[in-house]
């Protein structure tokens, strides 16, 4: 098939790379030159594990060509089908802010009103129910001109791609969600993704438009909530002096809950789970329902990094005194701080007068951006040296190696968010949940 794919950030670049690897022709379309030649140079403008090689092998000088980007939306035109993948923010009151993909629609229309042969438009953007149908569909009618179901078909097609293995994901997925409105539109999906369908052997979910936009946020606010129930039953056994782990690993082999997403500790970030979660939220209670669970889940995962540093506040008066916090990103992996829980932690101990050294093998950079004005550490012993306390916040595989390090605090205080340091002679330690 021949696809054009709109946007290029982690989602858009990673399916436009693993179409290609299926053997379709791909142009990815993007505001910013920048990144469409940093993909022509065959090059990922993203870190994502695997993408480097897909993007040399499709797009690069000695590539098999099956890859371009460009920032004209004229190269719809010469194309079967395109797939929206921008992004949709979180407006202040958490609601979705759809100004980004209403724009991208716009354009699109614009550009098909040009086509005279049938298109298929596939959103695959995380969009509130009814989004597609209500919102998307009828900007691509006034702006093409055209009918859907006549001139063009509409199709929604979720994602769920975790960051740091995005590639992994696409290329393996539990499953393969096509929403459509029209047969056409249907079978065009099917086109695209029967060659990944047989080569991973996935499950096909075939529904309307509304119910795959359904399906992502039931998809993500379920995992969110999952830990936050995990991280209440955590608080708990905090409580009775219970490790939340060996309860976790008990109830895990019950089959009905499984051993994933069962790691308690101070919470959940990322640019997904707080955002699809609050849109879902905001969404429902326009829909005048009151979805007490789901907001539950977010208000005890606001909890936890205030949990941590009162846990830290048993030990040490951190006022005027040197604290270290390891660990940035919003988990082990990727660079990427958006709702990293080490943004409330570094938040509530300058609060408290702390002088606070963070240190991230990645993340700095980004996290600078928040805090430009703390310590930031080249190591972890760097920033251990001389602290009263200490916090970790990511899991990080190196931190749970740290063992002398700890000898040069000031005052070997250690709470852990993540279950990641080892308990040693020595060390006042304290475990969020365990
Ligand atoms: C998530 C979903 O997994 C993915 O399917 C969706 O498409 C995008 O959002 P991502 O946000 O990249 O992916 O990260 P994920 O690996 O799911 O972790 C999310 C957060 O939950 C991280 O902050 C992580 O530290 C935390 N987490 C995860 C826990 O606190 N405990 C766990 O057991 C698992």
């Amino acid at each position: 098939m021949e696809i054009s794919i709109v946007g290029s950030g982690y989602v858009g670049t990673t399916v436009a790379a693993c179409f290609a690897d299926l053997g379709h022709d791909v142009v990815n379309i993007d505001i910013d030159a920048e990144i469409v030649k940093t993909i022509n140079d065959g090059d990922a403008p993203i870190h994502e594990e695997g993408l480097p090689e897909l993007v040399a092998e499709h797009a690069g000088p000695s590539g098999t060509g099956r890859l371009h980007a460009t920032t004209d939306y004229a190269a719809v035109l010469d194309t079967d089908v395109t797939f929206l993948c921008l992004p949709t923010p979180q407006n202040d009151d958490g609601s979705i802010d759809l100004s980004i993909m209403e724009a991208g629609a716009t354009q699109l229309g614009e550009t098909l009103a040009q086509k005279g042969d049938w298109h298929t438009v596939v959103v695959k953007s995380t969009v509130v129910p009814g989004t597609t149908e209500e919102t998307i569909t009828p900007i691509l009618e006034a702006e093409s001109g055209t009918t859907a179901g006549e001139a063009f078909g509409v199709g929604m097609n979720p994602e769920f791609l975790r960051e740091g293995t995005a590639v992994d994901d696409f290329l393996n997925p539990d499953k393969v969600v096509l929403g459509a409105d029209d047969d056409r539109a249907l079978a065009t999906m099917h086109d695209v993704f029967d060659p990944l369908i047989k080569a991973a052997d996935a499950p096909v979910v075939e529904t309307d438009t509304r119910t795959a936009e359904m399906i992502k946020y039931a998809n993500n606010a379920f995992l969110a909530s999952k830990i936050s129930l995990i991280n209440d039953l955590g608080n708990i056994c905090k409580e009775f002096g219970i490790d939340a782990y060996e309860v976790a690993d008990a109830i895990s082999l019950d089959d009905r809950i499984g051993e994933q997403f069962l790691r308690s500790g101070v919470g959940w970030g990322g640019s997904c789970f707080p955002k699809d979660t609050h849109a879902i939220i905001s969404a429902a209670e326009e829909q005048d329902y009151d979805p007490t669970v789901l907001k539950s889940a977010v208000e005890l995962n606001d909890r936890q990094p205030h949990r941590l540093l009162d846990l830290l506040d048993g030990h040490v008066d951190v006022a005027d005194e040197r604290v270290a916090v390891l660990g940035l990103a919003f988990k082990p992996g990727t660079d990427d701080v958006r709702n990293s829980r080490a943004i409330p932690v570094i938040d509530g101990l300058r609060k408290r007068g702390a002088d606070v050294v963070a240190y991230d093998p990645v993340a700095t950079a980004n996290m600078r951006e928040h805090f430009p004005d703390i310590e930031y550490a080249d190591s972890a012993a760097a920033a251990l040296k001389r602290a009263q306390g200490a916090v970790v916040v990511t899991d990080w595989d190196e931190f749970a190696a740290l063992d002398a390090e700890f000898d040069a605090m000031a005052d070997p205080v250690v709470v852990d968010g993540r279950r990641i340091v080892e308990r040693r002679e020595g060390l006042t330690y304290e475990g969020l949940t365990w």
